[in-house]
């Protein structure tokens, strides 16, 4: 077998050399003023494939936040793959790691000890090498140099909508969260705008986006059916419709009205799960309620059955609802009834900021799960697993970068923190000194989201359209923020569960450009659903549309 070294070096002569020559021309020799004896130092590591094996769990653990697991870097964090840093020797990136640019958000990293830093320098340029023919092919975004925005760039790893875009990697951790307050909290809800007529969501390369119903009244939870018929509940004018087929441009052949006359609904399950339900479960803002349902129907076929009361009055309206994959569980997430009233004295957050359980067919609720502010957005069992997850709206008041929204899985008995504390041990300062006691029982989420997000529905990827990679990965909508300065959300993220149903921390931009440069906004993502066909539906009730996302490979 060959080894790295010399796969390295005939890859290197058959494709980077001409590229290199090509464009040597316009390449900025100076990297950082990097002096001339950086230039000179070799690497010691120089292409052995242990060095860059060591190098990336090095970068995981001390670059990747700010960085991205990719490498393609975010806000003012530049991309170590764009290919810049090929005609830049190892030695100066050596010399421009140990050194960092603190002024510019570079930490140094003299304290790791030199071996390390060049293990790292070697899997840096590694990744450079392998991924530059997938950057160079990706969409052009929409373009945000025209931006009138004067705010300065995020501090990584937050960012907001400037610097979205498909494929760009983030990563929150609790070690990034800052004090409370340390920004002023921003009363900054989007101005909606019509769409402009050259303006279009972006995707990343091989997926391609088109229009799949437009015309629609408040659009949220979409669903699909065993049969392919898509469900979809309009909130405001309490209405749920069904799609069917779709036609050669992509929309759907027929449309029908399945039931009218509700009171917000939000949520929808089939029930039992599995190929022949008999029921369509509704989360209605104030009880769920179940219609009769058989494959094929496209009306109703009798009133709905009352299942069980909720508390409403106030605050999140939206109910999710979800059954466990023995079909033995009926999950239906509350949300709070305002930012941050304590339940102790709060008599309206009586059983909400809650997942609740209960046996669907004879429905007492009984709590699963607490101090979820707002799950009421989207609840999912993951169909690898069978666990259940969740999508979450934190806190506000409490600054720019406080609280990071979050997306679960979902312990039974879990405390989530609300409202006392966030993010495991850290207690909010409007409840100083309440609850020691759960202090240590406050789960810190899998994945922690930009705060302020607005973390809707999700779901799991079990299509087979999309590349192998996306197989069981999470896609979820972000409505968008108020409680920003800048804003952030107001696009489709991908959180990569890696076959193995377990969430490593990161997630992706997959869908964005639904606000314009000027920031104003004119698309906002609630729901998405898989598609028969493997394409992804997204509802937007910005522009009161349905996108729909396939994959073509072109
Ligand atoms: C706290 C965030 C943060 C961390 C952590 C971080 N970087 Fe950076 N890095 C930056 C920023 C911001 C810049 C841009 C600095 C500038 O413009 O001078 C940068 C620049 C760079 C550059 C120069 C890229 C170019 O095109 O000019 C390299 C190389 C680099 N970082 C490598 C690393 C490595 C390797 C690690 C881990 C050992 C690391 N960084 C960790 C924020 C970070």
């Amino acid at each position: 077998m060959r080894s790295f070294s010399d796969l390295f070096l005939l890859f290197a002569a058959t494709i980077l050399l001409p590229a290199v020559l090509l464009f040597a021309a316009d390449v900025d020799t100076k990297f950082h003023n990097a002096p001339a004896s950086a230039k000179a130092t070799k690497n010691p590591y120089q292409g052995q494939d242990a060095a860059a094996q060591a190098g990336k769990r090095l970068y995981a653990s001390n670059c990747l936040s700010c960085h991205g697991k990719m490498g393609k870097g975010t806000g003012n964090v530049p991309s170590l793959v764009d290919g810049k840093l090929d005609s830049v020797a190892p030695g100066e990136v050596f010399w421009f790691v140990t050194k960092g640019d603190k002024d510019n958000g570079m930490p140094s990293w003299a304290a790791l000890p030199a071996k390390q830093r060049w293990q790292i320098v070697t899997y840096v340029k590694s990744m450079g090498t392998s991924q530059n023919s997938q950057g160079a092919s990706a969409p052009a975004p929409p373009d945000m140099s025209t931006s009138k925005l004067k705010a300065a760039p995020p501090t990584p790893p937050f960012t907001d909508f400037r610097y979205e875009k498909p494929g760009t990697v983030h990563q929150i951790t609790v070690n990034d969260l800052p004090q409370p307050y340390a920004t002023q909290s921003a009363e900054n809800g989007p101005k909606l705008v019509a769409r402009p007529d050259n303006v279009w969501p972006a995707a990343p390369a091989g997926f391609k986006v088109e229009l799949y119903a437009s015309g629609l009244d408040n659009p949220r939870t979409l669903r699909t059916a065993p049969n392919g018929d898509i469900f979809l509940t309009e909130s405001d004018p309490g209405r749920i419709r069904v799609f069917r087929g779709l036609t050669s441009d992509g929309k759907p052949e027929q449309s029908a009205i399945f039931a009218s006359g509700l009171k917000q609904p939000y949520g929808l399950a089939f029930y039992p799960p599995g190929p022949d339900p008999q029921w369509l479960y509704v989360g209605n803002t104030n009880e769920v309620v179940r219609f009769p349902y058989h494959n094929g129907d496209l009306k109703a076929s009798g009133a709905p059955e009352h299942i069980a009361d909720l508390p409403a009055g106030g605050g999140h309206w939206t109910r999710a609802v979800a059954f466990s994959q023995d079909g033995k569980k009926l999950f239906v997430a509350v949300g709070s009834g305002s930012n941050v009233d304590d339940p102790d004295t709060s008599p309206r957050e009586k059983n909400r900021a809650d997942i609740l359980v209960c046996d669907p067919s004879n429905c007492t609720l009984s709590v699963y799960a607490y101090g979820i502010r707002n799950a009421g957005g989207g609840i999912a069992v993951n169909p690898e697993t069978g666990e259940l997850w969740c999508s979450v709206n934190e806190r506000d008041g409490l600054g720019d970068n406080l609280v990071p929204d979050y997306i679960t899985h979902v312990q039974e008995g879990g405390f989530y923190g609300w409202p006392w504390w966030y993010m495991g041990g850290h207690q909010d300062p409007r409840h100083q000194g309440k609850h020691p006691e759960l202090k240590d029982k406050a789960i810190v989420p899998d994945v922690l989201l930009q705060p302020h997000n607005a973390s809707l529905e999700l779901a799991f990827y079990e299509g087979q359209q999309f590349p192998a990679e996306y197989k069981g990965d999470i896609f979820a909508s972000e409505h968008g923020s108020w409680n920003k300065a800048v804003r952030v959300g107001y696009e489709v993220i991908r959180v990569p569960l890696h076959q193995k149903g377990d969430a490593s921390g990161d997630y992706e931009d997959f869908l964005t450009g639904f606000v314009l440069p000027d920031g104003n906004v004119w698309g906002r993502p609630v729901g998405v659903t898989v598609a028969a066909d493997g394409s992804l539906l997204v509802s937007d009730d910005g522009s009161n549309s349905i996108w729909r996302v396939s994959y073509s490979g072109k």
